[in-house]
């Protein structure tokens, strides 16, 4: 029985580890730790590195962004500020107009009045609409090449007073032209005589081919000069202006501008004596 017992123990020592066993182990388990300690630390380092890299190219972007926002911004300032120069250019214009011919100054002023009130009721967009009202300020400038004694003479014109009367939208063109305006301003001036049917001056332009600007100018053109006094006649009264472009509707005048303006006058919604105040 001790003969066994003893026996058992010894072949349980053969089979137990060494201690140069285990301390292979050891060696062995401590250099896998090293080496994935390493392998962590070389990816830490290099997320690190990617992190900052990130980081850097955020910043970098954050300086374009704002470089570019700051370039925007400038080049806005830049675009109201020239906006700004041509409105005054245009206003330069019909003071010009006003200090020699008031006349046609307020003449001009109520027919923008009416052309914007129009044009906004048409639904144009909010640039056209001021291009509308820059050439309808100054439509008739070129009747500023025209003799006082026309312009106020209290009775009809002689033929060759109103041939040169029809010579203003080619001399308004004539000024307008070469001013960068971003709106069909010169245009307006140009062809704010022309009718529907090619039977307008001074180049005889049909339907479309006049300028939608011009078109809405046209009507409250007329509407305004009918319904005010000139110095050879009074004032033939609104209903009758109004009448006038509605005989023209679709033959002189554009159909869809005559029926704005006669909508917005019979609704109440616009007056040019209120206009006039
Ligand atoms: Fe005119």
């Amino acid at each position: 029985m001790v003969e066994n017992e003893r026996r058992t123990g010894e072949e349980r020592r053969e089979d137990a580890p060494t201690r140069e066993m285990l301390e292979r182990l050891v060696e062995e388990r401590t250099e896998q730790l090293r080496v994935s300690e390493e392998k962590l630390l070389q990816r830490t380092e290099s997320a690190e590195k990617a992190r900052q890299a990130m980081l850097y190219m955020l910043e970098d972007m954050n300086e374009s962004g704002a470089a570019v926002e700051r370039a925007l911004h400038a080049n806005e300032q830049q675009l109201e500020q020239m906006l700004q120069n041509l409105k005054d250019t245009g206003s330069a214009i019909a003071l010009a107009v006003e200090a020699r011919d008031p006349y046609t100054a307020g003449h001009q002023r109520r027919v923008a009045n009416l052309a914007v009130v129009i044009a906004q009721e048409m639904g144009l967009e909010e640039e056209q609409i001021e291009g509308v009202r820059m050439g309808a300020t100054i439509h008739d400038i070129g009747k500023i090449n025209l003799p006082a004694e026309i312009l106020c003479k209290p009775s009809m014109l002689s033929d060759m007073e109103y041939m040169l009367v029809k010579g203003h939208p080619q001399v308004g063109y004539d000024i307008l032209k070469n001013i960068a305006f971003p709106w069909p301003v010169a245009d307006i001036a140009y062809q704010h005589h022309e009718r529907l049917d090619g039977s307008g001056y001074p180049q005889g332009l049909k339907g479309e081919a006049i300028c939608l600007e011009a078109r809405i100018v046209a009507v409250a053109d007329v509407v305004e000069a009918m319904s005010s006094h000139r110095p050879y006649r009074p004032g033939l009264g609104v209903e009758a202006a109004l009448q006038e472009v509605e005989q023209g509707r679709g033959t002189l005048f554009d159909p869809v501008v005559v029926d704005t303006c006669l909508r917005i006058f019979r609704e109440g919604r616009f007056s040019l004596e209120d206009e006039e105040k």
